[in-house]
């Protein structure tokens, strides 16, 4: 029957695996990634568990999981590459294709749509245009609502976001600044001042010690 790929009406074989799992031999890894790899595997009783975030260590490397990222990931995991490559087509913070290295998501869902995010978005794509640096696109709620409209940029949430902030959002980006600090959610002092970072400005009317202790 045509338009089908031969064998799809036979039953699968279940103990024959669908692709051979790399060698050691016969695959380089950087040791930095093999080493993070690793330390990602030691966490979980079953090592396989560690996919996502061997993944993301590769692509870190890579720029976005790439045929030889995932092969990489393979070999230190000791797994097939497509049983990775089913992993990285599910999730939507794992590239299956190249990529600008510093990410942009948008938020469009509904507290931030609300709050101007598609013409947040416009906005940043115009400015972003034939940056080929620059990944730049909407994503959903990225649970961060109170700061409607907001981004995350590179891992940072910034909001709520004017049109008037992009030119410095993506002059800070492209420079290598911290984005929008003030903008910043990891910031942001909370009623509770112990729950406030000793990395981030103190509390202005209480802080908290390294040993935890307010004073
Ligand atoms: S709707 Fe944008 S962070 Fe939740």
């Amino acid at each position: 029957m045509s338009g089908f790929a031969s064998g799809w009406d036979q039953a699968t074989d279940r103990d024959k695996l669908p692709a051979e799992i790399p060698s050691p031999d016969q695959v380089e890894v950087p040791a930095a990634l093999r080493q993070e790899i690793e330390g990602h595997m030691s966490l979980y009783p079953d090592p396989t568990s560690a996919a996502l975030p061997a993944l993301a260590a590769a692509q870190r490397v890579h720029g976005w999981c790439s045929p030889e990222a995932i092969e990489q990931v393979a070999c230190v995991m000791q797994v097939t590459p497509a049983s990775l490559a089913a992993v990285a087509t599910f999730y939507d913070m794992l590239e299956t294709e190249p990529v600008g290295r510093h990410s942009v998501y948008v938020c469009t869902n509904i507290s931030c749509s609300l709050r101007g995010a598609d013409a947040l978005l416009d906005a940043v794509k115009a400015a972003a245009e034939g940056d080929g640096e620059l990944n730049v696109r909407a994503f959903e709620c990225l649970g961060a609502c109170d700061i409607a409209p907001m981004a995350s940029v590179d891992g940072v949430y910034v909001g709520p976001l004017a049109i008037e902030d992009v030119p410095q959002l993506l002059d800070d980006v492209r420079s290598g600044r911290p984005v929008l600090p003030e903008k910043q959610l990891a910031r942001m002092l909370v009623a509770d001042p112990a729950a406030n970072s000793q990395q981030y400005p103190s509390h202005p009317v209480q802080s908290v010690d390294n040993e935890g202790q307010r004073r």
